[in-house]
């Protein structure tokens, strides 16, 4: 029997007010916006906001949803207290996503109230920034940065991180890269969450399981995969020759191709301007040689499969947050900072959806290839007949 649907691609599984790609022409679209505009003109809360609420914010909705994301800001004390016991080398995506988990024992957790899981929702987004910005300083040795009210969620974070409040161009560029990150229609992580959700699990629940989802090096991971592979070629002169060995191999080049867009990713091409223009100021090499990579990985498919390949999200975020100074295995939880408002509006569609077709738990079908010995099944041995 001929498997059908491997990996669901093309498939349709639920109806989303969220966003929508526009695989071939390259565009993103966040509740009916453009994300290129939203880079232009929004911020990251008030783009927040308008993922979780069907639409852009009055000054003052905006306003009192900003007070809320500051006040949830905070993780319990024990909760820190707890990653110092944690191995220091420890993949922070595997701390973040048990201490997602974790804060249901925390907070409560309203199963069957929308209203309580918008608040849960402000929770966690506020909440991802400080457990992963803690968790960087406790392995470091160093001391836990509380949340500074008077600054922005992109820049909070920067500052929790390091100890250091960045300087504007800093925070406007981190402020893009959440932007950019903050929903995808039915990624894996997405479809994570809705899945757990569709059993009628909590947020945290679903937030954590998303977390997992995302760490892998075919999804988020792949944005800490093209800085190793960016260090690894190391100079310019090196990157054609590399990627055509890779390429030679069978290996995947991180950071390029996508499973739907057919175009440039329109977050690649924001980023890719970003990195260009810190590097044009900090003088690293890091954008030329992902520019060297992108243009010999096309050149590579094209002449080798003659298929056409365009970068994705991870390929120019990579070089931009290195030269932003953030730890390399960060690059994945930061894009669960964003990404969890994505998660967050899902959940809360999968749950609360009001029009038909209403959201049903998810089972697929398998087609089983295993053994078959008839229909009454295999003659069962106890261990003293086995050989
Ligand atoms: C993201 C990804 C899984 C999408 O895959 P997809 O559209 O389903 O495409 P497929 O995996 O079916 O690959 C199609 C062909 O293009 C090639 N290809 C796709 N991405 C490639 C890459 N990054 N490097 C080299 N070749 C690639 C495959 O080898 C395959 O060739 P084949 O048909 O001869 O086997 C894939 O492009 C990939 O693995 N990229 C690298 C990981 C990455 O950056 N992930 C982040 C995604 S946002």
């Amino acid at each position: 029997m001929e498997t059908k649907n491997i990996g669901l691609r093309g498939i349709e599984v639920a109806d989303t007010r969220i966003s929508n790609i526009d695989g071939e022409r390259g565009r993103l679209i966040y509740r009916g916006y453009d994300i290129l505009d939203l880079t232009k003109n929004s911020t990251f809360e008030e783009t927040a906001y308008l993922l979780l609420y069907d639409e852009l914010p009055t000054k003052g909705k905006l306003d009192e949803f900003n007070a809320k994301l500051v006040d949830a800001r905070f993780i319990p004390k024990q909760m820190q207290k707890n990653m110092g016991n944690w191995r220091k080398d420890a993949d922070p995506m595997d701390m973040l996503q048990a201490f997602v988990a974790a804060l249901a024992g925390y907070y409560d957790e309203e199963f069957a109230n929308k209203e309580a899981s918008y608040d849960k929702a402000i929770n966690i987004i506020a909440k991802v920034p400080t457990i992963i910005a803690s968790w960087n300083r406790i392995r470091n040795g160093l001391d836990i940065v509380d949340p500074d009210a008077s600054l922005s969620h992109a820049a909070n974070f920067l500052y929790m991180m390091s100890g250091e409040k960045p300087d504007p161009e800093v925070e406007k560029i981190f402020d893009v890269c959440l932007i950019l990150h903050a929903d995808h229609t039915f990624n894996a992580s997405t479809f994570t969450a809705r899945q757990v959700a569709s059993t009628r699990a909590h947020m945290y629940s679903a937030c954590s399981a998303a977390i997992g989802a995302l760490s892998g090096e075919l999804h988020g991971g792949a944005n800490t995969e093209v800085m190793k592979m960016l260090l690894d070629i190391e100079n310019i002169e090196k990157a054609e020759d590399w990627v055509k060995e890779k390429i030679a191999k069978e290996e995947r080049i991180m950071g390029m191709g996508h499973a739907v867009y057919k175009t440039y990713d329109p977050r690649a091409q924001v980023l890719k301007e970003l990195s260009r223009k810190l590097a044009e100021k900090t003088k690293d090499p890091w954008f030329a040689i992902t520019e060297k990579v992108e243009m010999a990985t096309i050149a590579e498919i094209k002449s080798q499969k003659n298929r056409d390949i365009y970068p994705n999200v991870d390929l120019y975020s990579a070089s931009l947050y290195y030269m932003l100074k953030i730890p390399m295995d960060l690059n994945t939880p930061i894009f669960a900072i964003s990404r969890v408002v994505g998660w967050a509006a899902h959940i809360i569609e999968e749950k609360f959806a009001e029009a038909a077709p209403k959201p049903a738990l998810y089972r697929p079908k398998a087609s089983y290839v295993g053994k078959y010995c008839g229909p009454e099944g295999c003659e069962y041995k106890t261990l003293d007949l086995r050989k």
